[in-house]
Parts: C-alpha cells; structure tokens; sequence
C-alpha cells in the first residue's frame, strides 16, 4: 500500500515536471532565431572563414528547442548597399543582426532602422565607434583588441631577430622595415602598426623605416606594394610587418614573382592565422603570425545571437563595458603551429 502510494506521488510529480518541461517546450520550441548577417566585402579571406565558423557554431546550438535561419549578404564595399541590405533583412523577418560596417563610422542608418524595429545588432570585427555605441542599448560588439594583435606582432619580431642575428643583413646595427597596412580608418590598421613598432622598440630593437604602404588587407594590392617597394629598395628591406595575413602573403609573392633567393628576403609577419597563412607559416614564407580567434567570436556571435531572441544565457557571456565581448590573440610560430593546424582540421 505504502509502495503505490509512493508510486502515485512520483507519478504526480513526473506529470508535473513534464508539464514544467512540457510549458517550457511550448514556447522554446515556437522559438525562431532568424539571423541576418550582412559584412563589408565577400573578398576579404578573414571574414569569410569567420561567416563559416558563424554558420557551424549556430548549427551546433540549434536543438529541439530552437530553430535557426541564417541569411548573409555581402555589401560589396558599399555603405549604401549595406543600409538597404539591413532594411531587407528586417523586412524578411530577421529578429537579429549581425553587421559588420563597411564603414565603420557611418553606422546611424542602420541604428535608427534597427531600433524602430526592436531588433538588436551585434556588430562584429568592424568596431563602431564609441559614441555610435551608445545611440542605443539593443547595440553590441563582438571582435579582438586590435593593440593586442599589434603588440603580440612586435613580440614575436622581437624574438626572431634576437634569435637570428642574419636577419640584420647589412649589419648596421639597424632593422630595415616596411609595413604593409590595411585600410585607413580601420581599427585594426593604425593601432596594429603603432603596437608592433613600439613593442619592436621597447624591446630594444633599433628600426629604420623605409616606407609604409596601404594595400587594404588585399593580397594582390600587397603584391603590387611590394614590388614597388622591392624596386626601390633593392635588398635593403630586413623586415616586413603586414596587417594580416593576406598581406603578408602578398609580400611574400612579389619576392617569388622577382624570383629573389632566400639569402636577400626579408622575415614577414602577417596577423590572423587564415588556413592559407597557417599553412605559410608551415612552409616557413611567414615567419610568424598572430591568431585571431575566429571560432572563439563566431562562437560569442551565436550565442549572444540566441540569447538575445530567446532572452535566457545573457548572464553567461563576459562582457566588458557591458555590450563588448573581445576574444584574445594568441602568437603562432613554427614552434607551435601544429596545434593550430590540428586546431583548423577539427
Ligand atoms: C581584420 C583582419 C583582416 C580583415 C579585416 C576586415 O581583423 O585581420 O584580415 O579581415 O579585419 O575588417
Ligand atoms: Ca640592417
């Protein structure tokens, strides 16, 4: 007798659970998450490994609970475009967006459109500026310190050319240096190069600049830079800071294009450890790079995107400044590119 009633009393207690879990699948289960992404320019390397990253981490969290959409467009350069491509993705029914400015000094457009609509934007790897941040509270960011990116550079052109005493090849006590820059204005640009060349300096590496070139994180422009640079320079040019990757495999083409022997190249360091700049660290044409965290911010877009739909787990993500979430860099060098190649075949 005393065993049924226990019985019963569990069974009442499971149907309430149920009805507990049951109530919250109701509305969890309605829940839609309908993405809308919309990014500066589809040529950018970078960006479209991370619009990858974006679209696995959203896979792995959708469940029975949520279903997700995802809908990308590409603003090729254009700020206008990008304005209108908001305006689509909102009138489609997207209940949040992911924008990454083409201009990231012009955002108010896509602010007042938001915001009439209610729908929050998480930007990501174009940072805002800081009064733009604060038109209003739907308004987020997700990216990596640039400084950090910059002083991890300079580090580890540091270390090498401590290391490596050749890498000064005329002996003049001096390091021969040319940067290859991003775009003007771009957060990521200016502060990477002031960073590296202070971090080269306070370790007490004497440099020489020899020039400074804007090829917009393009490799092909990097390419045309250098060879101008090559042309000028002769073999003088000892090193090469790149603002990422794509650039300093651009440096490194022109060398291969001018078909220069190892004994007059300069060492390159590029930043953002895309597969192809992985792999050139690996065939040692980089002699080191700087990981930008790709899957850590896809990771942090989809989860404050799900957060911000479903309103449940905004407590679990690390905010500074209460609406910025910055994934840390990290140093790549043949001595441990292994675990970032094991990392990339996961
Ligand atoms: C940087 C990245 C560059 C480029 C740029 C675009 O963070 O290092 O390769 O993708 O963003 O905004
Ligand atoms: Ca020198």
């Amino acid at each position: 007798m005393k065993r049924k009633k226990i019985w019963v009393l569990g069974a009442v207690f499971c149907t309430a659970l149920q009805l507990l879990s049951c109530g919250k699948k109701q509305t969890a289960g309605e829940e839609k998450i309908h993405v809308g992404v919309t990014y500066y320019n589809q040529s950018d390397t970078f960006l479209n490994q991370l619009i990858a990253c974006f679209r696995e981490s959203l896979e792995e969290m959708e469940g029975e609970d949520s279903q997700i959409t995802l809908t990308v467009r590409d603003a090729a350069g254009s700020q206008r475009t990008q304005d209108d491509q908001v305006k689509e993705l909102l009138d489609a029914g997207s209940n949040v967006l992911c924008v990454n400015l083409v201009d990231r000094a012009d955002p108010s457009e896509i602010i007042d459109l938001a915001r009439e609509s209610g729908v929050p934007i998480i930007f990501f790897n174009r940072e805002p500026v800081a009064g733009d941040m604060m038109q209003w509270d739907g308004l987020y960011y997700v990216g990596a310190d640039a400084k950090q990116s910059g002083v991890m550079q300079g580090e580890l052109a540091a270390e090498a050319i401590k290391e490596n005493g050749s890498i000064d090849r005329n002996k003049d006590g001096k390091i021969q240096y040319v940067v290859l820059e991003g775009e003007p204005g771009h957060q990521d640009a200016i502060i990477r190069t002031e960073n590296a060349v202070d971090t080269l300096k306070a370790n007490g590496i004497a440099l020489e600049k020899l020039e400074c070139g804007i090829a917009n994180w393009n490799r092909a422009q990097a390419q045309n830079r250098m060879m101008q640079m090559v042309s000028q320079y002769q073999n003088k040019i000892e090193l090469v800071l790149a603002n990422n990757d794509d650039m300093a495999l651009g440096a490194s083409d022109a060398y291969e294009k001018l078909n220069y022997t190892e004994s007059v190249l300069p060492v390159i360091f590029g930043i953002d450890g895309t597969d192809v700049g992985l792999l050139a660290v690996a065939e040692e044409k980089l002699s080191g790079t700087v990981y930008n965290d790709k899957e850590g911010q896809a990771q942090a877009m989809a989860r404050l995107s799900l957060a911000l739909v479903s309103g449940r787990g905004m407590e679990e993500i690390e905010f500074e400044n209460d609406r910025y979430v910055y994934l840390n860099y990290s140093k790549i060098t043949m001595d441990n590119i292994g675990d970032y190649l094991k990392q990339d075949e996961e």
